[in-house]
């Protein structure tokens, strides 16, 4: 797997980021999901760098311009619900892309411990297609591997794009171990530790709360 970590530079993306932490900042929902999809937008900039493009001839009132343009067929599946606002960031610079959703929670069996259940998918087929898959919060990557296990019979996807805006350095380590080689993952930033409930330390708290309320745990 090939890692692309954003925060080994600066850019204007550390504003966005701090602002997703910042205790005070988070009480204001929609600002909290607007920085996420800004997060998404340059994540997607990003990623589009190592897309396959070809040359197509542009007719503009002057003359003609040869211009590459991206020839992949791209897939974007998010993780419901946290994945919501992600989606529509990486959506907003994505004009043609296919879409797909999958859920996928954690069932916690004691307070220390889960499993991941996954029970809702709508996607298109996969076969031969660039797959972007976004989770915001990689945490200890079982969701993604179990969305995976999932993906994979859909098709042969030509290569795999996991977008996360926080990575825990372990989940980083599963999710290679997991994927393909012909996996990228993109991510804005990269936090040492796990706390014993499986959150991201010092990570953000839970992004699906923070966009869209607190729900009833099951
Ligand atoms: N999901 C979240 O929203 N936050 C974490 O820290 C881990 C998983």
């Amino acid at each position: 797997m090939i890692i692309h970590n954003l925060e080994t530079s600066n850019s204007v993306l550390n504003h966005f980021v701090a602002e997703i932490r910042d205790v005070e900042i988070q009480k204001d929902p929609m600002r909290f999901r607007r920085n996420i999809e800004r997060i998404g937008e340059i994540l997607s900039y990003e990623l589009s760098k190592a897309l396959h493009f070809t040359d197509h001839k542009t007719k503009t009132p002057l003359g003609e311009k040869r211009i590459p343009l991206i020839s992949d067929e791209l897939v974007l599946c998010s993780v419901l619900r946290a994945g919501l606002p992600l989606h529509q960031g990486i959506l907003n610079y994505f004009d043609k892309i296919e879409n797909a959703f999958i859920s996928a929670y954690r069932h916690h069996t004691s307070p220390e411990s889960f499993e991941i259940k996954a029970e809702y998918l709508a996607s298109p087929s996969l076969e031969n297609k660039i797959l972007i898959l976004a989770d915001p919060m990689l945490a200890t990557g079982s969701s993604l591997t179990t969305v995976y296990e999932i993906l994979k019979d859909l098709g042969n996807m030509r290569e795999i794009h996991i977008v996360a805006v926080i990575a825990a350095s372990e989940g980083v380590k599963q999710v290679a171990k997991h994927f393909p080689d012909n996996t990228h993952l993109w991510v804005a930033t990269v936090d040492p530790e796990l706390n014993a409930q499986g959150y991201i330390v010092p990570g953000l708290g839970d992004a699906g709360d923070l966009s869209f309320g607190i729900k009833l745990s099951h």
